[in-house]
């Protein structure tokens, strides 16, 4: 064995340094930096010929002599997973699936071991006990698989069992708890969830099982989080949300297998996770009429179309300097909104307090929405209510002039969907559409002016 050697690491992005650091330097994270035991030597620069390599070089193969199998995808009964991973589990892939603890990613996975058919699938668990996962089975639809679960941490316990087991997919829940001999240092720390996944990744490559590892995302860096491993695996999958609302997106930040622009939307149930096939339906909340400050706006998330309810309230300033809140919404986006409706609209804003609000708990970055978030802060403060058949894609400039967004057929197809009657659209968008081919009423318009004259 190799003498014991020290090093510090960040716990957030990774980073080695030989000595204590207060601050990373590579991802600016405050007090991250821990002392860890690797015994594993690391190679030394430039030295990246290994010994045993120069006999059996390996030689390279011209392009077209490589054979090549399109390789056959697991499909899960869970089609936003599929989506999500670019249509099924591929056959020898490590997936990574990252989020804050609490979220559900044990659920998730245990779900989706339930739910494929006639495939044995190990569950390792480093978090709970058998009986805990038992239970949490119990409260999710009944296995159609052989699902089989083993509460382990050692990495080399695992493969030992998985060797004579032979599972057709690998589950561990979570990479954090998880530990190998060959390394000193403790579980979840940075070089034991290197050398793990390192692992794994080994054996997925080399039995073709599909391997799914869990990793916690801690804001405050206490572990080791999966940003370190991000490189390593094959996919990652972010499962996000707010622990108080029950929507959650599972979303793909690197996938070699498929695009990254997917998403897959669930709802959190007490008889688990129940994919949201048309999420907009539950976006915009169910009202008989139409209330002022409310729009509908239309943003793409990944490569889906949604709309959305924006929710404003302008009301006179009692005390002092205005307030600005937004949820949901860059409050300087908005700050710029407002500051475009006094110049170029003429409304009096200053003496107002503004509240913004998109519905369902959802971040909205697409600019698509600026138009409707006008709309509503006009709406809310002339007390007018926009009628609810109405949507709005366009982006709003420092002129007050409405701008084209990108996709704007497929925003169009799902207000059409959900039933809109009208939707306004910058005229800058109309190129190339055929607007007569739509049940929908587009109404092309180049100025705020006239959306409000439109509309309100
Ligand atoms: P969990 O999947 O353990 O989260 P993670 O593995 O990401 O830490 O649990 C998520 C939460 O979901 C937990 O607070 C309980 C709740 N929950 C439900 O609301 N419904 C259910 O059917 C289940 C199984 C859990
Ligand atoms: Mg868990």
């Amino acid at each position: 064995m190799a003498k014991t050697k020290t090093t510090y690491f960040c716990q957030n992005c990774g980073h080695q340094a030989p000595k204590w650091l207060g601050r990373c330097p590579a991802c600016g994270e405050w007090n991250t930096f821990v002392e860890e035991v690797i015994v594993k030597e690391e190679p030394v620069a430039g030295n990246w010929r290994p010994a045993s390599a120069t006999k059996t070089a390996a030689k390279p193969k011209a392009i077209h002599a490589i054979q090549y199998e399109a390789q056959e995808r697991v499909v899960t009964p869970d089609t936003e997973l599929n989506r999500v991973l670019g249509g099924g589990i591929v056959p020898g892939s490590l997936v990574l699936i990252g989020g804050e603890p609490g979220i559900g990613k044990s659920t998730l996975l245990l779900q989706i071991a339930l739910g494929l058919k006639d495939m044995r699938v190990l569950y390792v668990t480093g978090e709970e006990s058998e009986q805990q996962i038992k239970m949490r089975a119990e409260r999710l639809p009944a296995p159609i698989s052989e699902c089989y679960i083993m509460a382990e941490t050692s990495t080399q316990n695992i493969f030992r069992t998985v060797e004579h087991f032979e599972p057709e997919i690998l589950i561990i829940d979570s990479i954090q708890t998880m530990h190998s001999s060959l390394v000193e240092s403790g579980a979840g720390s940075v070089s034991q969830v290197r050398e793990c996944t390192a692992e794994f990744m080994k054996y997925a490559k080399e039995s073709g099982v599909p391997v799914f590892i869990v990793g916690h995302i801690t804001k405050d860096g206490s572990l080791a989080g999966p940003k370190v491993l991000e490189h390593m695996v094959d996919t990652v999958l972010t499962f996000e949300g707010d622990r108080h609302t029950t929507y959650r997106i599972l979303r793909t930040t690197k996938n070699r297998f498929g695009s990254t622009s997917e998403l897959g939307i669930y709802e959190m149930q007490g008889t688990g996770l129940r994919q949201v096939t048309n999420p907009s339906e539950i976006l915009i909340s169910q009202r008989d009429e139409a209330l002022s400050g409310i729009s509908i706006g239309s943003m793409l998330e990944g490569n889906r179309p949604l709309l959305i309810e924006i929710q404003a309230l302008v009301s006179v300033a009692n005390y002092g300097t205005p307030q600005r809140s937004s949820t949901g919404f860059d409050a300087k986006r908005l700050q710029m909104l407002l500051a475009v409706l006094e110049k170029r609209g003429g409304f009096r804003l200053g003496q107002q307090d503004v509240f913004l609000n998109v519905a369902g708990g959802l971040k909205v970055e697409d600019p698509a929405i600026d138009l409707s978030v006008c709309a509503a802060i006009v709406s809310s403060y002339e007390d007018i209510a926009i009628p609810s058949s109405v949507a709005f894609a366009a982006e709003v400039g420092l002129g007050g002039e409405v701008r084209a967004v990108h996709r704007v057929d497929s925003r169009i197809s799902e207000a059409e969907k959900l039933g809109f009657k009208q939707i306004f659209i910058s005229k800058y968008n109309t190129k190339g559409l055929d607007l007569d081919a739509y049940k929908i009423k587009i109404r092309p318009v180049s100025k705020l002016d006239e959306v409000f004259q439109g509309v309100l």
